[in-house]
């Protein structure tokens, strides 16, 4: 049956019509039987779930035309300012809205390049260094698809949630009753308000435009709160401090989950606070190997790291 439907693009209204009429064509004694299996089977997962990544790709896609390849905005003048500073050369590209196909079309248009030359810095020869300030959709799906459990009538909070990837990935591939992300950045926030309204995402995602150090009962109330690479390429080593001992003392409900890149080791080990990990919380491993796409990176899913509040 399914052949048939493969071989033959149909709109809407044709493969309805084509549906109905097999179901009318199966013998009667056959049909309860049939219809016990159209409501209960796993056969169409394949289906709606490649349809997700497709509505998914379609909404980074939407994302690159309104945004510079860089995708960074002059109104981020930290991040442009410690951009320039970095000691290796490198190239800030959204892994969200880049994939490496993309990347590779970028390369070969000219406008990008992988590796700079090691006497006089032109993009020439040795591997430039990249950071991406988005999960891509692989990691996306790693976490929502093996790392999180089931989240149908939980509430996730993405600290910093730029252009709105863990929201979208977070809609798509979970069942996450709310899903708030907190930006600081005013164009950002405008730009994810574009994007829920143009897929009618509203349901489920809100964004909101503030300072996470605002949102002490969003933080306290949620279950899943997600920090990517938040504070340190956007603030400064005093505010970084700041934001690490309010999220320290709001992130307290227990058995909530706490996903960071890099590790709360890591992003604290330069930083003046205060903060005993131990008696917040308990890092709970990961097993990449339940993931099994062709495209994985086992690196970047290496940088992500779960922990249980105590
Ligand atoms: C690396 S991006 C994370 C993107 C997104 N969460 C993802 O994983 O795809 C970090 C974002 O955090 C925002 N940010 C940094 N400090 C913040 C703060 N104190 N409150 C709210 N947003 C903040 C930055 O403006 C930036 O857009």
């Amino acid at each position: 049956m399914f052949s048939v439907f493969k071989s033959v693009s149909m709109d809407f209204a044709s493969a309805r019509l084509a549906i109905l009429s097999v179901l009318q064509g199966v013998c009667a004694e056959d049909l309860p039987r049939l219809l016990r299996w159209m409501r209960t089977t796993n056969d169409f997962d394949e289906f709606t779930s490649s349809n997700d990544d497709i509505i998914l790709r379609n909404i980074a896609e939407d994302l690159r035309h309104r945004l510079p390849t860089e995708a960074m905005l002059s109104s981020e003048h930290l991040a442009v300012q410690k951009l320039h500073q970095q000691t290796k050369p490198t190239v800030h590209i959204d892994a969200f809205l880049y994939d490496d196909d993309c990347i590779d079309s970028l390369c070969e248009e000219g406008k990008m390049s992988r590796n700079y030359c090691l006497t006089c810095g032109s993009h020439q020869t040795a591997p430039l260094e990249f950071i991406s300030h988005s999960f891509s959709l692989m990691e996306l799906k790693f976490l929502y698809r093996h790392v999180l459990p089931d989240l149908t009538g939980k509430a996730v909070v993405d600290v910093g949630s730029r252009l709105g990837a863990v929201l979208f990935g977070g809609y798509f591939y979970s069942s996450a009753s709310q899903i708030y992300g907190v930006e600081m950045n005013t164009d950002f926030c405008q730009l994810q308000e574009v994007i829920i309204a143009k897929y009618q995402l509203h349901e489920r995602l809100k964004v909101i435009n503030a300072d996470i150090c605002t949102q002490a009962s969003l933080l306290q109330n949620a279950d899943i709160i997600v920090m990517n690479n938040v504070f340190e390429y956007f603030l400064d080593r005093s505010e970084q401090a700041r934001s690490w001992e309010f999220i320290r003392q709001n992130v307290i409900k227990k058995s909530s989950l706490l996903v960071t890149v890099p590790s709360l080791e890591k992003s604290l080990s330069e930083l003046q606070v205060d903060i005993q990990l131990n008696q917040w919380v308990e890092a709970l491993p990961l097993d990449y190997d339940v993931f099994l796409e062709e495209d994985a990176d086992r690196e970047a899913l290496e940088q992500i790291y779960l922990y249980k509040i105590l």
